[in-house]
Parts: C-alpha cells; sequence; structure tokens
C-alpha cells in the first residue's frame, strides 16, 4: 500500500501573482444516487470546517425550499434535486466552493455543465447498496472530463455490503482502480471507527445525538496494548486480517492516474454520525486539486495569472421567491474578480460591469468583493449572460464551447391562459436560456406553437411547473413523435431535395435558424444517404451524423 500523496501543490509557478490565492482553493461537487448521503455529507462538512455550528440547518433548508413552491413539490415529489447551489466555506486556510448537481438523469445537461465548473469531485455510496444507476450516471459525466474523483462509502453504521466487495464493484464496474485511504472499524452497530492507511493510526468515534455535534474522538496506534480490548476481540482480529491482505494487495495510489479520474483513493464513514467526515476534509485538503490551467483557443490561461477571465456555465431565474431575477454562475478560471470591474464582453462586442456579484450559501446572497479562479459569482443577469459566456479584463481568451446535448424529446407547449401570451413568451425564452428546453417554431404548421425539445422527459414537468409559479400561466404539454432535430441551411436543402423538402418537418430555432425534425433514427439515416453531400449539424454548427 503506497501513501496518498498530497497533490495540492500542482498549479505551476508560472508568472502567477495570485498563486497563494489560488492553492489555497478546492472547487467540487458531490455525485451520489439520491438519498446516498448528499446533503447529510454537505451538513457535515460545514459542520467540521465551522461554516455552521450544529448540524441541521442545511437539511432544515432542504425541507424549507421543499415547501416554497410548486417546482419545489416536484422536486420533492420525484426525491430529486433539481436545482443547483454554489456553497463556499472555508477550513484551516484553505477556500472550498461545493457545487451541488442536479440528481436526475433528465438533467443531465445541466450536471455535465456543473461538472466542467469544478475540479474534482466526491463521489458518495450508501455502504449497502454500492453503486446505484444515478452514480453510474454522474460518474460517466465526470468521465467525459477525467475529473478526479474521491469516493466517500457512507452509512457504515447500518448494515453494509463488506467493504472489500465495494471495493471491488467500483473496480469493476466503474474500471476506476478504488485504493482504500483508510479502513473500517467493524460494522453496522459495531462500527467503531476507521484505520487510517497513511497515518497507521486508528481512529476511534463515539456517537453523538444525531451528529448534530462533532463526533469525540480519540487516536491511537495498532501497537496500542489498550487496542484490541477497546474494539473487541471480533474487530480487533478481523481489522488485522483486512490490513494485512490490503497491504499485500498491489494498489498504487498514483497521482497523475488520480488526477486524470482513472485512480480513486476511498473513505468509510457514517456522516450522520460525523464518523470519518473530519479525515475525509483533510484529504480534500491534500487530495483535491487547485484550479487548473484551462485551454483556450489561444494560450492556455493559468489561473494565478495577473489578467481576469470568467466563464458564464449555468443560468437560472427565480431561484428565491424574495429576488425574482435570474442569476449567472459564472466560475472564475484565472486572475482576480472585484466588484464593479470592467471587462470585455466578446459576445456582445462591449464592455460592461460587473455590479452586483454575489456569492450564495444556500439560499442566502452575500455581496462578493473580490473572487479568484475556483470560485464561483452569481451575477444578476438582465438579459446580458448566456451559457458558455466568456468575459476577461486582460488579454481576450475564448474557451472551448461548453457541449450541448441533443434533444431527444419533442412537444408542443399550449398556452391555456391566451391572455397572458407576452408571460407565456418571456417565459419560455428565460427557460430557453437556462437551457432548460430548446424552442423551436413549426414553418408548415397553422398555429404558431413552440414545440420545446429537450433531452428527457422530466424537463417539460419543469416548464409547466415554472410557467405556472413563475409567470402565471397554465400551460398543457402535447407530446410529438420526433426523435431528433438537426439543423441545416435551407437554400442547400432545397437545392439538395429538388424542391422536394416541403415533405420533411422544418422548423426555425429562436435565432430564426432553419432546422428539420425527424419521427425516426431512419428517417434521418435515410435523409443523410440519399443526400450525403447535405451538411446537417448541432446548434453550435457542427456536423452531425445519423446518430442520437
Ligand atoms: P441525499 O442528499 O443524497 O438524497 O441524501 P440525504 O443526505 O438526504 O440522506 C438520505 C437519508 O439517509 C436521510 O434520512 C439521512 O439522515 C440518512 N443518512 C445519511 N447519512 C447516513 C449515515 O451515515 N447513516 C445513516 N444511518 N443514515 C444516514 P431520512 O430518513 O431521509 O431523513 P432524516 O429524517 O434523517 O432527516
Amino acid at each position: 500500500m503506497t501513501s496518498l500523496t498530497d497533490v495540492s501543490t500542482t498549479a505551476p509557478a508560472a508568472a502567477a501573482p495570485y498563486e497563494a490565492e489560488v492553492n489555497r482553493r478546492r472547487t467540487f461537487a458531490i455525485i451520489s444516487h439520491p438519498d446516498a448521503g448528499k446533503t447529510t455529507l454537505t451538513e457535515k462538512l460545514l459542520l467540521y470546517s465551522g461554516a455552521i455550528e450544529q448540524a441541521g440547518s442545511v437539511r432544515a433548508r432542504k425541507n424549507q425550499r421543499n415547501v416554497t413552491s410548486d417546482w419545489m413539490a416536484l422536486e420533492r415529489e420525484r426525491g430529486i434535486s433539481i436545482t443547483s447551489t454554489a456553497l463556499q466555506f472555508e477550513y484551516r486556510e484553505h477556500i472550498f466552493n461545493l457545487l451541488d448537481t442536479p440528481g436526475h438523469q433528465d438533467f443531465s445537461e445541466d450536471t455535465y455543465r456543473t461538472l466542467m465548473a469544478v475540479d474534482s469531485a466526491i463521489m458518495v455510496l450508501d455502504g449497502a447498496k454500492g453503486i446505484e444507476p444515478q452514480t453510474r450516471r454522474l460518474f460517466e459525466v465526470c468521465r467525459l472530463r477525467n475529473i478526479p474523483i474521491l469516493t466517500f462509502i457512507n452509512k457504515l453504521d447500518l448494515a453494509s455490503r463488506e467493504p472489500l466487495s465495494l471495493i471491488d464493484e467500483i473496480d469493476r464496474t466503474l474500471n476506476m482502480k478504488a485504493i482504500p485511504a483508510n479502513w473500517p472499524v467493524g460494522t453496522g452497530s459495531f462500527f467503531q471507527g476507521i484505520y487510517d492507511f497513511d497515518q497507521h493510526n486508528v481512529l476511534c468515534f463515539q456517537r453523538t445525538a444525531r451528529g448534530a455535534l462533532r463526533a469525540a474522538s480519540r487516536v491511537t496506534t495498532l501497537e496500542d496494548p489498550a487496542l484490541p480490548g477497546l474494539l473487541g476481540a471480533y474487530n480487533w482480529n478481523q481489522l488485522r486480517e483486512e490490513i494485512e491482505l490490503l497491504d499485500a494487495d498491489e494498489r498504487e495510489f498514483d497521482t497523475a492516474r488520480f488526477l486524470n479520474g482513472q485512480v480513486t483513493p476511498v473513505f468509510f464513514g457514517s456522516a450522520v454520525n460525523n464518523f470519518g467526515v473530519e479525515p475525509f476534509l483533510e484529504a480534500l485538503i491534500r487530495l483535491a486539486p487547485p484550479p487548473r490551467v484551462t485551454e483556450s483557443l489561444g494560450d492556455p490561461v493559468h489561473p494565478a495569472s495577473a489578467d481576469f477571465s470568467g466563464i458564464v456555465f449555468k443560468i437560472q431565474a427565480n431561484m428565491d421567491p424574495n429576488h425574482r431575477d435570474s442569476m449567472a454562475f459564472l466560475r472564475v478560471v484565472s486572475g482576480r474578480f472585484e466588484k464593479d470591474m470592467i471587462v470585455s464582453h466578446p459576445r456582445l462586442k462591449r464592455s460592461i460591469r460587473m455590479a452586483r456579484p454575489h456569492r450564495l450559501f444556500a439560499a442566502e446572497r452575500e455581496t462578493v468583493q473580490e473572487a479568484y479562479a475556483g470560485d464561483v459569482i452569481g451575477l444578476t443577469n438582465p438579459g446580458v449572460f448566456v451559457i458558455g459566456d466568456t468575459v476577461y479584463s486582460g488579454k481576450p481568451v475564448q474557451f472551448p464551447p461548453i457541449p450541448r446535448f441533443q434533444p431527444e424529446r419533442f412537444a408542443k407547449l399550449v398556452n391555456l391562459t391566451v391572455s397572458k401570451n407576452k408571460q407565456f413568451n418571456t417565459g419560455l425564452k428565460q427557460l430557453e436560456e437556462e437551457g432548460v428546453i430548446q424552442v423551436f417554431y413549426g414553418q408548415h404548421f397553422a398555429r404558431r406553437e413552440p414545440i420545446l425539445g429537450a433531452v428527457g422527459e422530466l424537463q417539460f414537468d419543469v416548464v409547466v411547473a415554472r410557467m405556472a409559479n413563475e409567470y402565471g400561466v397554465e400551460t398543457q404539454i402535447m407530446q410529438q413523435p420526433y426523435v431528433a432535430v438537426r439543423w441545416v441551411d435551407p437554400a442547400a436543402l432545397e437545392a439538395a431535395t429538388a424542391g422536394r423538402s416541403t415533405s420533411l418537418v422544418q422548423v426555425t430555432d429562436q435565432q430564426e435558424r432553419h432546422a428539420v425534425l425527424f419521427p425516426s433514427v431512419w428517417d434521418l439515416g435515410y435523409l443523410i444517404r440519399q443526400h450525403p453531400n447535405l451538411v446537417l449539424s448541432d446548434a453550435a454548427g457542427n456536423p452531425l451524423g445519423a446518430e442520437i
């Protein structure tokens, strides 16, 4: 067993005035299947960092949120997290930015964007269940970007699966080498503590009522003669056997492979009882990498450089009924952000003032005076930002576009509150700006009813709920029998099909760009086979084939 190396100083030292600020930051997300313990672990990280004094407040907010609107009710009904929050907290000179990822498969696009903005992820598994479907999906999104992952196996205080079989499952099903950083001492009601492979010591915990306060712990070595008595003969023997077995196992912790997402350090614990939370927080400092160097279409952008740059990765309106506005979430990519600074906004071809920047702690807002790479700022967004916008103060930078998923579900949205046409259109525009859906208008349809395109069905439910709550418009979804959309130059389509293009379902998007909807993959393939020179593309203009 090799020890886990400190990777916290990996940001290279170029001309980097803000290196100290960058190196003390960790920006990460928690990925998990619903109920594995994401909210509880978040809360306990806050408790141990000192950001909250008593556990219970995050959960209280989660519950409060659940009753504030029907949209939230939708979230509660389905047991999923639709909204996203960015938390910032400090611990021992370090600053953590925790981005909450929406938990449902239909929101993979939104999740993808959030995961674009982190430098590492924590994968929380339920010790009784191991890898569940949603863990897997979120993991796959991380894999697309090779995000380093730390694993926390939770709920060891309940009847759990054998730790060795959990390690094995990660290896096998995720094709990611799992290296235990610590090991549980006993499980279920006999779960007493963890053995730390790095420090070679045993941490024994004491339970507190629902883990509201930090758990008292006692650190000792394996050689401590009091240990067998403390753990009981069964746990003591089992621990020694398992440590021997794992020590003999050839599991190298390779830092480079961890940073590439090919190896994951595994920690055991019980978030609700605070067992193993503190060592995990310490490990986050040691292992989770600081903000990275980011590819740009010019030179790579160093996070600690003098020039400020940032990218908008998420837009969300009406997050809080007290502030009915739209918030653009920007990740600082490099340099120092200052409130009211003037930055270039290349898409709008003008300069803008970064007024009213906010930091979010759950539902609360606080004005930000300054921020550094890895930090996330909420900017109230009166139509200034769309997803993927880059802003900068020095040398122009252009980050690669944030990929969009292709819509696979289509439905007409019928406005049932005809007197509120204006609100209907405003809501539609906003929801599209947020990336919830894409909006099309049929060319040959008698009525100009919008056709929505989405990655998953649930997005339509969200549109209906938000239209009613936030814009006062009752709407109805009418499913449409299409499975794919391709953008196309109308003149080229007309020429290629020799005037017979009207048999195709043609639409325009909100920017009046031309596209075709296909009722089946076969139809799409047929058009491609018949007209191999016709360029069909995605919304960003990248040519696409018949795959969906
Ligand atoms: P999520 O955000 O991933 O959906 O999970 P969440 O933290 O809300 O946890 C889901 C349930 O699991 C909660 O119980 C929570 O208390 C429980 N839980 C989390 N960590 C542990 C743990 O280490 N051990 C045990 N035994 N339970 C844990 P609930 O009944 O849904 O809510 P509550 O009534 O406890 O608030």
